[in-house]
């Protein structure tokens, strides 16, 4: 019996490590992710060797770029916002963790997979969707929703019982529960639970507040091919430095937070805090080049499928076939989304103040409130609204009773 488990090296992990460990006596791999959450990984290695993990089964890799380009920039490729605002900085980390999960799983020869998800969330459908998508077989354990350890307290007092060190600061209440990674952070619980009361300073941690941001605007470009980012201010950089550099200019600016009630899969509604500072900076600039570049009918076709596009991230249908079929007719759409986006970022906002492309669509020749040099003839609108208005005249005569 051998399980891996996703480990952060936080006190719920370590304490599922252990539990997995008496409860089910079973050998544990553990995995610990980078995916640009700024913290240590070193320390999850010794708190797993502490606990009697074998260096061979302890892995620690880092996915920083294969999540941006093959996850990140993938769906920013389709616009996409759950709801409208959530874009979707945890979502779209699950299925990549389940990944490794599973690819360690064979390496290793275990038979299930074990994380640190609650029973009342959207992570342990999004860990588990993906997870049978990619091994029908495997096993799942969710501790959240076998143990009894269902108060801070309980958790703390096993965790004393069975050695595992308890930091101070985790001693009292927990303030509330954060996921990050190089998208975003969110924050959910406590404070937070009164969707009546503002989000109090202290629960940002990667952006100034956009009121004591510099008092002067900074300009920048970013340059995409293929609808995706390859370029800031004239450096090429790839995806997960590009995603990291835009992050920095967003914390300085106080761009990206986001106050959201937002509706779970499981049923219930939730309120988050979001801080996605660079991901905002280019969603923005992805649209920006997308203005002059794609087609009124295919743009116009992406922003329809775009919310089904959203929900199924949100919903951890990631490997699901619809996905990729989506996922396809977007890719198909960014052919020519080739160009260069000027963005002014200025105390929380970031706002579209250039673009240019080499694809352009634009034309100024037909668009120009001055003399087109016969470039379109206006007398063939007048045809255009006349056909166009036939069937609501012949509704209005109808409904007015003449004839
Ligand atoms: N509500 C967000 C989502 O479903 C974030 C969930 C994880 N966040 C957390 N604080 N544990 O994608
Ligand atoms: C959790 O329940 O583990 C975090 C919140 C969520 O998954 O929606």
């Amino acid at each position: 019996k051998k399980v891996v488990l996703a480990y952060s090296g936080g006190l719920d992990t370590s304490v599922i490590l252990k539990w997995l460990q008496v409860t089910y006596n079973c050998e544990v791999v553990t995995f610990t992710a980078d995916l640009g959450q700024g913290e240590e990984l070193e320390p999850a290695r010794a708190k797993a060797q502490l606990m009697g993990v074998p260096d061979k089964h302890i892995y620690i890799d880092d996915l920083r770029e294969e999540f941006v380009r093959d996850f990140v920039f993938p769906m920013f490729r389709a616009n996409a916002r759950y709801e409208g605002d959530y874009l979707l900085g945890t979502s779209i980390a699950r299925p990549l963790i389940s990944k490794r999960l599973i690819e360690i799983a064979r390496e290793t020869g275990a038979d299930a997979i074990a994380h640190g998800a609650t029973g009342k969330g959207n992570d342990q459908v999004r860990f588990e969707l993906s997870a049978y998508a990619l091994d029908p077989n495997i096993k799942v354990i969710a501790p959240w929703r076998e143990w009894d350890l269902n108060s801070r307290t309980a958790l703390i007092e096993w965790a004393e019982q069975h050695q595992i060190p308890v930091p101070k600061d985790k001693r009292g209440e927990s303030p509330f529960s954060t996921d990050a990674n190089l998208l975003h952070t969110s924050s959910e619980g406590k404070v937070l639970e009164d969707p009546w009361e503002e989000t109090p300073d202290y629960v940002y941690s990667r952006t100034v507040n956009p009121e004591d941001a510099p008092d002067s605007p900074e300009y920048i470009t970013i340059d995409f091919t293929k609808g995706d980012g390859v370029a800031l201010n004239g450096e090429a950089m790839s995806p997960a430095t590009l995603l990291t550099a835009l992050n920095e200019l967003g914390r300085k600016h106080g761009i990206g937070r986001l106050d959201l009630v937002e509706n779970r899969f499981v049923g219930m509604k939730s309120r988050g805090m979001y801080e996605t500072p660079g991901g905002t900076i280019y969603a923005a600039a992805h649209r920006g080049i997308e203005q002059i570049t794609l087609d009124r009918g295919a743009a116009h076709l992406k922003d329809e499928l775009m919310p089904k596009y959203a929900e199924l991230i949100y919903n951890g249908f990631w490997f699901a076939p619809e996905r990729e079929m989506l996922q396809a007719a977007i890719d198909h759409s960014q052919s020519r989304v080739n160009g260069t986006v000027r963005l002014k970022l200025y105390k929380g906002s970031a706002s579209v103040v250039g673009r240019k492309s080499p694809d352009s669509l634009y034309s100024e020749r037909h668009v120009t409130f001055e003399d087109d040099a016969g470039a379109y003839d206006q007398k063939d609108a007048q045809g255009f609204i006349k056909l166009n208005a036939l069937r609501l005249r012949l509704l209005a005569q109808r409904d007015s009773g003449g004839a």
